[in-house]
């Protein structure tokens, strides 16, 4: 059984409020982390090994490190609640039931960042948990946990949260930043990282949710006990929101040493596939990332089980592997289309692209209306190869990375699904009653 740091609590009756939460040990990490020096509480995030779980696991301690600190320079902690990776619901099960985790870390690292003023912008479409958040956040503060000389400690702490209106694009952090400035979610190019120019070109450190959160238990246990958690450079536990064709979709946390058929078919964790279907592939990551069919799913090409980490997830490379990614886990059965589903992905990226860039702008458009016709049977066997010269012609030729997450997961497709998409070629009268699923498994 995965140990649990984030949820331990989570099933507790009225965790949500302040009362029960500080009953069961809440803000006890705060107050230790108050009485280090903020230098000390680096160290331990470094120590932990905790990389970024809103999905590019960049190092949290190293970005934290990297903050600009200039003399009289206000700095600020934004905490990227616009989760909307298709697939990725873990964050907002954290701020529906355990706000206070979120506010116990957001003081930790705002004390740690000497930011007095931190922000938390949730995507728009969560639209009942602002209330909860502010609640929590009202609470903290009558209790002496924000505000003004929190503990006595001379640390002042505001924190406000601010909703998004419904667009993907904001999740990005540059884009997040400009929409947080009162402005449109234009993404902004980088370097400057906001560690250096962030919020109104204040340093600005831009961490998700669950980082945030997993502050928490890294100062009750400590960062080299953390790091102990996991396997590699994949420390301590991660939340995967799993959905798609299992018998217990939901949020779970593992602790990144069980494998990926032991966490699809366990009944611990998502309970096999319904009605005995076989698996097809699974998206791991978020709908960012290369799907994987079964027999790389659930072995690396040397025949080692693959886990359900960083590392092993993306061993052999895009080629044969995917990504961590946010941890938005999604199988696919035996039944589902690879062409409908790629096709469904692309509509998404398209409509979500601010349109600054033109490869991302026009190539995600051409890719969606290229598949909407091989799904409808119209398309050539040509159409596959533009597909495919498409896709690689916008990787790597955009400002942010929603360019890059509309090319990967059409690349993905052809490269381990190119029999399905030369089906659909083939067989134009099936294509819109039976998909390549049902005929050839
Ligand atoms: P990134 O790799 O460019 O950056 C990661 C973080 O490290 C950023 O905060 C960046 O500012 C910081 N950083 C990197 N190099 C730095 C340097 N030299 N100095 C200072 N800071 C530095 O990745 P990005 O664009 O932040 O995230 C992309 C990921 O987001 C994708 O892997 C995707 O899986 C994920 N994603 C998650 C979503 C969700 O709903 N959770 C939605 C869409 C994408
Ligand atoms: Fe906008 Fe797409 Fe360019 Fe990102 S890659 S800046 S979403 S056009």
């Amino acid at each position: 059984m995965s140990k649990k740091l984030l949820l331990k609590n989570a099933h507790i009756e009225g965790i949500r409020y302040f009362e029960t939460y500080r009953k069961h040990g809440g803000y006890e990490s705060a107050e230790k982390a108050l009485k280090m020096k903020p230098e000390e509480i680096l160290e331990e995030v470094k120590t932990s090994g905790l990389r970024g779980r809103g999905g590019a696991g960049f190092p949290t301690g190293m970005k934290w490190s990297f903050l600009a600190k200039p003399e009289g320079v206000p700095r600020h902690l934004v905490v990227n609640a616009d989760e909307s990776e298709p697939g990725t619901f873990k964050d907002r099960y954290l701020m529906e039931f355990l706000p206070h985790l979120l506010i116990e870390g957001m003081l930790i690292a705002s004390y740690t960042l000497g930011s007095n003023t931190s922000y938390i912008y949730i995507r728009g479409e969560y639209s009942w948990i602002p209330d909860i958040l502010e609640a929590a956040i009202d609470e903290a503060k009558a209790a002496g946990f924000l505000g003004k000389n929190i503990l006595g400690t001379g640390f002042d702490l505001e924190i406000y949260v601010q909703r998004g209106a419904g667009a993907y694009i904001c999740g990005e952090e540059t884009a997040l930043l400009e929409s947080l400035e009162g402005r449109r979610g234009n993404p902004r190019l980088k370097p400057p990282f906001p560690a250096v120019k962030g919020l109104w070109e204040r340093p600005t450190v831009v961490n998700n949710v669950e980082s945030i959160a997993a502050v928490v238990p890294i100062i009750e246990i400590g960062g080299a006990e953390y790091s102990k958690i996991g396997v590699g450079r994949s420390t301590g536990t991660k939340l995967i929101s799993a959905c798609g064709n299992i018998n217990k979709p939901g949020v779970y946390e593992i602790d990144m040493t069980i494998t990926v058929e032991e966490f699809i078919y366990s009944d611990e964790y998502c309970g096999g596939i319904p009605n005995g279907k076989k698996l097809k592939a699974c998206i791991p990551g978020g709908s960012s990332v290369p799907i994987v069919p079964a027999n790389l799913l659930l072995k690396t090409i040397n025949g080692e089980p693959r886990y359900m980490n960083y590392e092993s997830l993306s061993d052999g490379g895009f080629a044969t592997g995917t990504m961590m990614g946010s941890g938005g886990f999604i199988v696919l059965d035996e039944d589902q289309s690879v062409v409908e589903h790629t096709m469904t992905l692309a509509r998404f990226y398209n409509h979500e692209s601010c349109g600054q860039c033109t490869p991302c702008r026009e190539g995600t458009g051409w890719m969606y209306k290229i598949l909407k016709k091989i799904w409808k049977g119209e398309g050539k066997m040509e159409d596959i190869d533009l597909l495919w010269d498409i896709q690689r012609k916008i990787e790597g030729n955009t400002i942010c990375p929603l360019g890059d997450a509309a090319a990967w997961p059409v690349a993905a497709a052809i490269r381990h699904f190119r029999d399905e998409f030369e089906w659909y070629v083939n067989n134009p009268e099936l294509s819109q009653t039976q998909n390549y699923g049902l005929a050839n498994y």
